[in-house]
C-alpha cells in the first residue's frame, strides 16, 4: 500500500473514497461534520434515521454524497468518546482499511487521523496509523495453492492532518510507521513459516540477506565458534538437533563508531519439542513460534535501519532446535556455560534461558550500553499476564520505566515484573553453580533471575513474550511483538519519537 499526507478539508478530496469518524451516540467527529454541511444535512438525517449509531467496528458506506468530490463516503464508528483511546484508535483505523478493501475503492484519503487522543501528537496519530493500516492488511498465504484474493484491494491511503504546519512532522512519522509495519511484518512471517523451513540455517540466510539490502554489518557463528568460545550451554541445547546451530550477529552504525551499541539479544528455537522432557503433543506446533524472540530483534534492526536512526544497534540471535534424540542431552547433564558458570540441566524444556545465557555473555564483547533480550521463554509468564502484556525484567529500573512507557506509546504493552534476589536461591542445584529451573512457582520469574546471573557487567532488560507473540485459536499467527514497543524505545533514545 502507498501513503501520503495532506491537509485538506475532507468534502474536498478527489478520491475513491473519504473516511470520517462518528461516536458513539451518533455524534459527528469534525471531518464528518464538515462532509455533512458540504452535503446539506444528508449525513446527519441518516444517523438520526438510525443507519449509524458509532458503535465501535461498525461502518456505513454512503455513495453519491451530495457537495463532496469523492465518490464514497465512509463512516466509521468509533465508540464512546470519552473512552477513545490508543486501542480504540487503532481498531477504528482497523476497521476502516478492511471495509475499503470490501469496496471497490482504490484509494481512499482517511480523516481518522485527526481525532484526538489523550495524550497523544498528530505524530503519534500518523505513526499508528500507518502500522494499523499495514497490520490489518497483513497476509500469510504462501502455502495455499489457492488464495483468497481480495477483488480490488486498496492501493493507496491518504490521510488527512488538520493544519499545514504538521505536515513535516507528520511526514518523518510516516516514514516511520511503515518502517515499523514492515518490521513487523517480517517478524509475523519468520513466525509463521512452518519449522521445516524457518531452521537455524535459514534465519542465518535471512540476515545475510537483510545485511546485504541494508547495509548491516553481518556474521554468522557456527558451530566449531561456539566450541572455541566456550558456549557449551547452548551447544548442549542443539546436541539433539540434526540441523545446526547458528549465532547470527548483525550490526547497524547510525552513529559515531565510538558510541556504544545498544544490544538486542532474540530467542531463536525454531522448533522447541522440550527435548528429552518432551512437551505433550496438543498445540505443539505452536513452539514454531519459539523464535519470535529472534524475529522481532530481526524487524527491529530492519526498522531501525530503514529509519536511519543516529544510534548503534546490534542484535544477537542464538538459533538451534530443541528436539530429542540419541544424543541429545540429558536431565542431569552438567554444562559449563561462556561465562564459565556451571549449570545442572535438570529440565531440557527449559531450554531458552540455557541459549540465551550464552548469547548475553557474548554481548559484552559490544560493550553495550544497554542490552535487551526478547524471549519466548516461559508458559509461567502466560498464566501470569496472559496475551495482553509482555513480562518485563530489569536490573536498572530506569531501563524499565523507558521500556514501560515505550510500549505505552506504542501500545504493545509490558508489565513490570520483580526480580528480587529473595528468588535467586530457587535456582540452587547441589551438584553445579545452578540448575536450569526453578521450581513449580514463580517461573517466568526464576527463569528471568537465571539469566540475570549473566548480565552483570551491564544494563539489561528481559522481555518474555511467550503470551504476546503470536495469537493460538481461530486467527492464528504471529503478531509482530514486541517490535512496536522495541522500535519506539530505539526512537525515543535516538531523540526522534515527536
Ligand atoms: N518455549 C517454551 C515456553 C512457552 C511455552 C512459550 C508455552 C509459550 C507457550 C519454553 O522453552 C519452555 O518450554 N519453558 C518451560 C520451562 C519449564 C520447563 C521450567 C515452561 O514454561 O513450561
Ligand atoms: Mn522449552
Ligand atoms: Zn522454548
Amino acid at each position: 500500500m502507498e501513503f501520503s499526507i495532506k491537509s485538506g478539508s475532507p468534502e474536498k478530496q478527489r478520491s475513491a473514497c473519504v473516511v470520517a469518524g462518528v461516536f458513539d451516540s451518533r455524534k459527528l467527529t469534525l471531518p464528518a461534520e464538515l462532509l455533512d454541511k458540504a452535503a446539506n444535512g444528508y449525513i446527519s438525517d441518516i444517523i438520526r434515521r438510525g443507519d449509524m449509531e458509532g458503535k465501535a467496528g461498525t461502518t456505513l458506506l454512503l455513495h453519491n454524497v451530495p457537495g463532496t468530490l469523492c465518490d464514497r463516503v465512509l463512516l466509521v464508528g468509533l465508540g464512546k468518546e470519552k473512552d477513545f483511546r490508543e486501542k480504540e484508535f487503532g481498531n477504528a483505523v482497523r476497521t476502516a482499511v478492511k471495509t475499503l478493501n470490501e469496496t471497490g475503492a482504490f484509494d481512499a484519503s482517511i480523516f481518522l487521523t485527526e481525532l484526538a487522543v489523550k495524550k497523544r501528537s498528530v505524530a503519534w496519530r500518523v505513526r499508528q496509523t500507518a502500522i494499523a493500516a499495514l497490520d490489518a492488511t497483513y497476509k500469510f498465504d504462501q502455502f495455499k495453492s489457492k488464495k483468497d484474493e481480495v477483488r480490488r484491494p486498496l492501493r493507496k491511503l491518504t490521510l488527512g492532518v488538520e493544519r499545514r504546519n504538521e505536515l513535516g512532522l507528520a511526514e518523518e512519522a510516516l516514514s516511520q510507521g511503515i518502517a515499523i509495519a514492515e518490521g513487523m511484518a517480517l517478524a509475523k512471517t519468520l513466525g509463521n513459516l512452518p519449522p521445516n523451513i524457518c531452521h537455524p540455517s535459514y534465519l542465518a540466510e535471512q540476515a545475510q540477506a537483510m545485511a546485504v539490502e541494508f547495509g548491516l554489518g553481518c556474521e554468522i557463528l557456527e558451530r566449531a565458534d561456539m566450541e572455541q568460545l566456550g558456549m557449551h550451554s547452548l551447544l548442549a541445547v542443539a546436541r539433539g538437533s540434526h540441523q545446526p546451530p547458528k549465532l547470527i550477529v548483525l550490526s547497524y552504525q547510525g552513529a559515531k563508531a565510538g558510541d556504544k551499541p545498544i544490544v538486542l539479544v532474540g530467542k531463536g528455537v525454531t522448533f522447541d519439542t522440550g527435548g528429552i522432557s518432551l512437551k505433550p503433543s496438543a498445540e505443539m506446533d505452536e513452539m514454531k513460534y519459539d523464535m519470535c524472540g529472534a524475529a522481532s530483534v530481526l524487524g527491529t534492526i530492519q526498522a531501525i535501519a530503514r529509519m536511519a536512526l543516529p544510534i548503534n544497534l546490534t542484535v544477537v540471535v542464538p538459533a538451534t532446535e530443541n528436539m530429542p534424540g540419541g544424543s541429545a542431552s540429558r536431565p542431569g547433564d552438567i554444562v559449563t556455560s561462556m561465562s564459565g558458570q556451571t549449570i545442572e540441566i535438570l529440565n531440557t524444556d527449559a531450554e531458552g534461558r540455557l541459549i540465551l545465557c550464552d548469547a548475553l555473555t557474548y554481548a559484552e564483547r559490544f560493550e553495550p550500553d544497554t542490552v535487551i533480550d526478547v524471549a519466548t521463554l516461559t508458559g509461567a509468564c502466560v498464566v501470569a499476564l496472559g496475551n495482553i502484556a509482555t513480562g518485563l525484567f530489569a536490573n536498572k529500573d530506569a531501563l524499565a520505566r523507558e521500556l514501560l512507557d515505550a510500549g505505552d506509546e506504542a501500545h504493545d504493552r509490558a508489565w513490570h515484573m520483580p526480580l528480587w534476589e529473595d528468588y535467586q536461591e530457587l535456582l540452587k542445584s547441589p551438584f553445579a553453580d545452578m540448575g536450569n529451573i526453578g521450581g513449580r512457582w514463580g517461573g517466568s520469574i526464576t527463569a528471568a533471575c537465571f539469566l540475570s546471573r549473566f548480565t552483570k557487567k551491564f544494563e539489561w532488560a528481559h522481555l518474555d513474550i511467550a503470551g504476546t507473540a503470536w495469537k493460538s485459536g481461530a486467527d492464528k499467527g504471529a503478531t509482530g511483538r514486541p517490535v512496536p514497543l522495541l522500535t519506539h524505545y530505539l526512537l525515543q533514545r535516538a531523540g526522534k519519537l515527536n
